[in-house]
């Protein structure tokens, strides 16, 4: 690993708290691989692989993702060598319980408690979420996070997983991005099961925040030495104007994406403001006697945030076709800020003052809780056009990662109680319905020889981490 420009790194006029975790994050099913082997159950992204193929890109799998199951020593000497003194990815629910519920299979066992002391070995620390979009299929069958006895089967899945590992893991998330299984399963078909229905979606977001917090109860009566959180997308909604129209727009905008978890796993309870929305339109979620009691203890200790870009929110334009199912969009609309940044090599804008925003909201309006910047990335179409020398001259990626750094930087010196940046991702991964479409990567994965290549950024990220900062 050679310093791209070590005159970057001498008055350091970015310097990062002491301790501040710099590393990436990635998950069990984009990068594992062995999707069919060491006693792994199917989850929802087999199966729908099988039913329909075409839905990804190139039609590939997830069985081709990066070889951590394979190559973890590898990977975690090479995260050492780009200055990782954290790293996140999960643990496979249907690898460790291969039917949701029952048995654990003991070569899973074997295999994450090898990850995490592999990566204790090498100065870095673990930070585990239990569910990152791969529900079990004999989970789903039974009606996934529409079914309480999901919720149940999946607090039992935390407690095997803190018994097992909550000695040497510190760092605990019950769900990365929540929403999107909502979203994509249930509201706009980009996830199985390709349901559109905005109840359902509802009844899915309050059953998996109740799957949080059982699972935070089940953490906090083990008594462990660690902390336990929840890894959430925010997306700030941005009004077009100041008018009120567009103000309330982008207000029903954040209730829905962002609010509908933050509240709740941060302060405990929903906005009166959201609830009254789903009542006035007959939306609301099937709630018993006792879950508000159960998501009111739920509260975390540590809040990972994913930021990849905001919501640029007008009031609507035309009027609602309400022949359709009932949709957020109803709402709102988007539209496309005159002189936006986008990124050129995937339709996302760059918004990096987005992270100062979204922490100073923290800071401001929910106790300044601890957290992180858990995800932040670049995903770049066609990345090889980039190649130079065998490496990929990612300085856009530099670019982007300063840029977000840069506005976190700023936010703590007025306050915020950030403790961290993680890049998605480590190397290039397997990515959804996406597939190897956008690469993330600081280390460029070759599809046919598994070779990994580190990027101008992962050298780049190497320097700023041993420095703690940058210029
Ligand atoms: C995040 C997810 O939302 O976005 C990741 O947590 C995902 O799992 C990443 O891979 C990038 O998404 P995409 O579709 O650009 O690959």
């Amino acid at each position: 690993i050679s310093p791209p420009d070590k005159s970057e790194f001498t008055t350091m006029k970015y310097q990062f708290p002491e301790n501040f975790w710099w590393g990436s994050a990635s998950s069990a099913t984009q990068s594992e691989g062995a999707a069919f082997d060491g006693g792994k159950g199917d989850n929802i992204w087999d199966l729908w692989y099988q039913e329909q193929p075409n839905r990804f890109f190139n039609n590939v799998s997830a069985t081709k993702a990066s070889t951590f199951y394979q190559n973890y020593q590898t990977d975690i000497a090479l995260m050492k060598e780009i200055g990782h003194n954290t790293f996140r990815t999960s643990f496979s629910w249907s690898r460790l319980i291969p039917t949701g519920r029952g048995e654990v299979n003991q070569e899973a066992v074997a295999f994450y408690g090898k990850v995490i002391d592999e990566l204790i070995a090498n100065d870095i620390e673990p930070f585990i979420c239990l569910f990152h979009f791969d529900m079990p299929v004999a989970m789903q069958e039974l009606g996934g996070w529409e079914s309480r006895e999901v919720v149940e089967a999946y607090a039992d899945f935390a407690d095997v997983c803190f018994k097992l590992y909550g000695d040497r893991v510190k760092h605990w998330f019950t769900f990365n991005e929540p929403i999107v299984p909502v979203e994509g399963g249930y509201l706009y078909d980009f996830h199985y099961p390709n349901v559109v229905d905005f109840k359902r979606a509802a009844t899915v977001a309050f059953n998996t925040m109740l799957a949080h917090a059982e699972a935070v109860k089940r953490y906090r009566a083990q008594q462990l030495d660690g902390q336990i959180g929840i890894i959430l997308n925010l997306t700030p909604s941005y009004p077009r104007s100041q008018n009120t129209a567009d103000v309330k727009a982008a207000n029903i905008a954040d209730l829905l994406f962002n609010r509908s978890f933050l509240d709740p796993s941060v302060k405990g309870e929903y906005p009166q403001e959201l609830i009254a929305f789903l009542q006035e339109h007959d939306q609301m979620p099937a709630c018993q006697e006792g879950d508000l009691a159960t998501i009111a203890a739920g509260n975390v200790d540590l809040l990972g945030v994913n930021y990849y870009q905001p919501r640029r929110i007008q009031a609507k334009l035309h009027t609602v076709n309400t022949d359709g199912p009932f949709l957020p969009e109803w709402f709102f609309d988007y539209y496309e800020m005159p002189g936006r940044k986008m990124n050129p090599h995937r339709g996302w804008e760059i918004y990096e003052q987005g992270v100062y925003d979204i922490l100073t909201n923290l800071r401001e309006n929910y106790g300044n809780i601890p957290c992180y910047i858990s995800e932040n990335g670049m995903g770049v179409e066609g990345e090889e056009k980039f190649i130079e020398n065998g490496q990929v001259k990612d300085d856009y990626r530099i670019d982007f990662i300063k840029g977000h750094l840069t506005w976190l930087h700023k936010a703590v010196q007025e306050g915020a109680n950030c403790k961290g940046y993680h890049l998605w991702t480590f190397i290039d991964n397997w990515s959804w319905a996406n597939a190897y479409k956008n690469r993330y990567g600081f280390y460029r994965l070759d599809l046919e020889t598994q070779t990994r290549t580190v990027k101008r950024s992962g050298e780049w990220f190497a320097q700023a981490s041993k420095a703690n900062g940058f210029d």
